[in-house]
Order: structure tokens, then sequence, then C-alpha cells
């Protein structure tokens, strides 16, 4: 599958994509394949990352555009310019609007700090520990119009410990939520998928 990762930090989400790839090029690699690595903002880890593996990248910024708007559709011309079969949001720290789920609703897999539907929006992390739940994890789920509430793909679990900061919980959800999502990154492309309703089948 030609895939378009959508970054707006660190990319190490990206980079464990890029790892996978790199470490079994004739399995892996040959299912999934990183056609380019797009961002909401410049100067960023996540670009360099894709660089140094030699993806091609593109910016989209919010205020290089007259409106919100004009943006997503900007946004949705630049990703489809590279005809990706799935678009994966990892770190992705905007809310894309009609045009681009026009186009890759359905095919765009989000990865979320936290277990949804609890704790959804830019602070999962923050919110579970201040909550003061034991347990909260990662979600990878499509995307859909609303924040964070679409349907769920895979979810992995992680133990709040009560010496937890934001930072300390969120790098040990980050370890698990790049296991996850190379795994279903790779099962999305390897065994295709169907989604009814809420249900996610995969290769069936
Ligand atoms: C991930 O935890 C993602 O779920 C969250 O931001 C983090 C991105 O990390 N929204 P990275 O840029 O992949 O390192």
């Amino acid at each position: 599958a030609r895939i378009v990762v959508l970054v707006s930090g660190s990319g190490t989400n990206l980079q464990a994509l890029l790892d996978a790839i790199a470490a079994d090029p004739e399995g892996y690699g040959a299912q999934v394949r990183i056609v380019a690595v797009g961002a909401d903002r410049g100067g960023i880890a996540g670009l360099e990352r894709a660089e140094r593996a030699g993806v091609p990248t593109f910016v989209c910024r919010v205020k290089d555009h007259a409106s919100r708007d004009e943006w997503d559709r900007a946004l949705a011309e630049a990703t489809a310019a590279y005809e990706p079969d799935l678009v994966v949001s990892a770190g992705f720290m905007k809310i894309v609007g009609k045009e681009f789920l026009a186009r890759f609703g359905g095919r765009t897999v989000n990865t979320h700090p936290a277990l949804l539907p609890s704790f959804p929006g830019a602070h999962g992390v923050r919110d579970a520990l201040a909550y003061g739940a034991k347990v909260t994890g990662c979600t990878v789920h499509f995307v859909d119009d609303g924040v964070d509430t679409g349907p769920i793909i895979a979810q992995g679990v992680v133990e709040v410990l009560d010496t937890d900061d934001e930072a300390a919980l969120h790098e040990r959800i980050k370890e698990v939520e790049r296991t996850l999502l190379v795994d279903v990154v790779g099962r999305l492309a390897r065994h295709g998928y169907r989604i009814e309703g809420r249900k996610v089948h995969v290769g069936e």
C-alpha cells in the first residue's frame, strides 16, 4: 500500500514505521510503502526523519492560507498528489476538514495517546493523569469528522504509576503506541479492511 504519513512533531511513530520497513524490505517494506511525509509546520524532527530516509516531504501551514477550509483543501491536494491508499496521522496536531475527509475518509488512520473514548483531544495523557485513571494507553482508529471519535482498530494498555508525571507516562505510552501502529499499518496494508459502522474488519 502507498502511504502518506502526517506529522507535527518529533516523529518517533513515523520512525518506527521507517525502521520496520528498513528491517524487512522484502516483507513489511514491500507492503508498507511510505511515499511522502506531510506536516503542518516546518523545522520539526519528523520531517528530518523523512528526509534522512529519502522520503519526499511537504509542508502545509494554516497561516499560509486564507481560511481553514483553504488549508484543508491544500492539504488534501498535497496528499492526493502522492496517490496514497492509506494516510497515517502520527502525531499530526490538526483536525482535518471536510474536503480532506471527502477524499481520504475511511482510509485515514490516527494514533491517540489514550484509551478512547476516554480522554480525546490534544491532551489525552494529561487528562487521564488529572482524572486519576489507573490504566490508560493508546488507540489507533480511523478518522471521521469528530475529534478522536472514529472507528477503533486497535488499542494498547499502559498502567499509570503513582510516580508518573505527564512526560514519563507519555513516554511509556509512546513505546506501546509505536509497536501498535507498526502492527496495525502492516495488517491494513497486507490484508485490506472493511469498515462496518463502528466495526473494523481487517482481512475478512
Ligand atoms: C503520540 O503520542 C501521538 O499519539 C500524540 O503525539 C505523539 C506523537 O509522537 N498525539 P511522535 O511525533 O510520533 O514522536
